[in-house]
């Protein structure tokens, strides 16, 4: 049984891609260049060259693949990408999808309104699905903010004092490769999170704790961190709103504090903390 990865040169993907292929699974990614991919093809996995934007090229990478790990990245093209591969998939005969998703309650914002096209079109798709949706993500809530964590000891956001139950990328993916291999059940939504939800200062104390020195977080009026992001980070207004600025407001408004035991209960093993998430990532602060 072939399993296909889409997004396998991306954070989750590439994690999910390699959990297969260690779990002894005959494992397909899906990339836009094989040069991307080069890691991939000498652990075994095998490459197949798509663009998730030409539909046209899906149903050879789909060609004898029973499972398919679906993600893409967070901009406006979610539903378009993903609506296509959905189509291939029906097409060429695959038996379940696994969609990347998220935990965070976006109630309807344009992020989620992507998503939620691509899970209609799972619905009327015919093939089986479920969701793996995980917490935010320490990788993108945290290393984001390292540099500024480096030069100025802040992390800047406008969350508030809204709390948000933070992943591990490697526990999201082992998730994935979980459900990949057994029998989820469909429909479901599997929501996976780390072990407690913090509010942003409370992960400073954290930071400051593991990192040995103080690291304080700043908390922003929304539209003063719109423009620092558009301005100093150079992002475009939309990548702002929706690569980060909608997730602070469902933060803010507590709709990221879910905490969940999925993680052990899909893997074995406990979701990792925050401050063990920052013992194995100090580097990228020091
Ligand atoms: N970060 C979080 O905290 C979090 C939490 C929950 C859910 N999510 C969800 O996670 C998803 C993003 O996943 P990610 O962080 O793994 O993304 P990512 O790291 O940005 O990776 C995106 C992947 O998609 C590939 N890709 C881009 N355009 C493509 C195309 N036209 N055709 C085929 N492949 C294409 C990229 O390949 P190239 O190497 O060719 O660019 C890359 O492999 C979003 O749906 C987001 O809502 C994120």
């Amino acid at each position: 049984m072939t399993i296909l990865v889409t997004g396998a040169t991306g954070m989750f993907g590439s994690r999910v891609a390699r959990g297969l292929l260690d779990a002894g699974q005959p494992t397909r990614a899906l990339v836009r260049g094989r040069c991307r991919a080069k890691e991939l093809e000498a652990a075994g996995v095998q490459i197949v060259v798509g663009d998730m934007d030409r539909p046209e090229t899906l149903p050879a990478a789909l060609e004898g693949v029973r499972r398919v790990f679906l993600v893409s990245p967070m901009d406006a093209r979610i539903d378009v990408r993903e609506r296509a591969v959905t189509r291939a998939a029906r097409a060429t005969g695959v038996e379940l999808i696994i969609k990347l998703y998220g935990a965070v309650k976006h109630r309807g914002d344009s992020l989620d309104a992507l998503h939620l096209a691509s899970i209609s079109a799972l619905r009327e798709s015919g093939v089986q699905w479920a969701l793996l949706s995980p917490n935010s993500v320490m990788e993108t809530s945290l290393l984001s903010q390292a540099e500024a964590i480096k030069h100025t000891g802040a992390m800047w956001g406008s969350s508030g004092d809204g709390r948000v139950g933070l992943i591990a990328a490697d526990d999201a993916a082992a998730a994935g490769v979980a459900l990949l291999m057994g029998n989820p059940e469909p429909e479901h939504n599997y929501e996976v999170t780390g072990p407690e939800a913090l509010t942003m200062a409370e992960v400073a104390q954290r930071m400051s704790a593991v990192l040995g020195r103080s690291v304080v977080y700043n908390d922003l009026p929304e539209d003063a961190f719109r423009e620092m992001l558009v301005q100093q980070a150079g992002m475009t207004p939309e990548q702002a709103e929706i690569g980060v600025l909608a997730h602070f407001r469902a933060w803010r408004r507590g709709d990221a504090d879910l905490v969940t035991n999925a993680v052990a209960e899909l893997t074995g093993h406990p979701a990792i903390s925050v401050e063990q998430w920052l013992r194995q990532h100090q580097t990228a602060y020091a």
